[in-house]
């Protein structure tokens, strides 16, 4: 198999939303169920493209197979925070994928100007929190019913990176 990991662009995007359309069907994971419709990818593709902002894609013989992402924060007074996402395809875990995926973009978002990134993960997803943990991240609250997929609650941990200061 060959990885190349890098920036997204437009010749991305189809295949990023049916990556991000498989995870988010397995209802476990995301906060999305389903991916967004194709134009709202790609409106929200096309943002991230134009404005600099961080992520990077995971191709695995040329197919997107994951991302991960860093993202601006709503507020002037949070313009130094990001949030991290990451998903990859089930056939594409367990293979230090997710790893390499969050190292790039981490780099990629403290050059950009960020200083601290958040990110939320379910207390049932412990690879994707040992992960994490791994890359640094702090636990810093517990989050009970934060999720609701199909009428089932789940708790959720939030958990933060801090980068150097500017
Ligand atoms: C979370 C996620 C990105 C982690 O990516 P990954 O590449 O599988 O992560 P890791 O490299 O840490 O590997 C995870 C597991 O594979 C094992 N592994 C890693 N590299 C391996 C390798 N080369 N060979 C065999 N196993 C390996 C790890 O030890 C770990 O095992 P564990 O879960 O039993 O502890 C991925 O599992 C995923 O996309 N999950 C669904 C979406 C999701 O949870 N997103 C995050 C929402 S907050």
């Amino acid at each position: 198999m060959n990885l190349i990991i890098e920036p997204v662009a437009p010749k991305h995007f189809d295949g990023l939303r049916r990556a991000l359309d498989t995870v988010a069907r397995e209802k476990r994971y995301l906060a999305f169920t389903e991916a967004p419709s194709e134009k709202d990818c790609r409106a929200f593709y096309c943002a991230i493209v134009d404005n600099g902002w961080c992520q990077v894609v995971a191709l695995l013989d040329g197919a997107v197979a994951g991302w991960c992402d860093v993202l601006p924060t709503h507020g002037q007074a949070r313009a130094h925070i990001g949030t991290l996402g990451i998903g990859l395809v089930p056939s594409a875990r367990r293979q230090g994928i997710g790893a390499k995926l969050m190292k790039a973009a981490i780099e990629a978002a403290w050059k950009t100007g960020i200083t601290r990134i958040e990110l939320s993960v379910r207390a049932d997803n412990p690879t994707a929190k040992a992960l994490y943990e791994r890359m640094g991240f702090v636990t810093e609250g517990h989050h009970p019913r934060s999720f609701r997929v199909d009428g089932v609650y789940a708790d959720s941990y939030s958990m933060a990176l801090l980068g150097p200061q500017d």
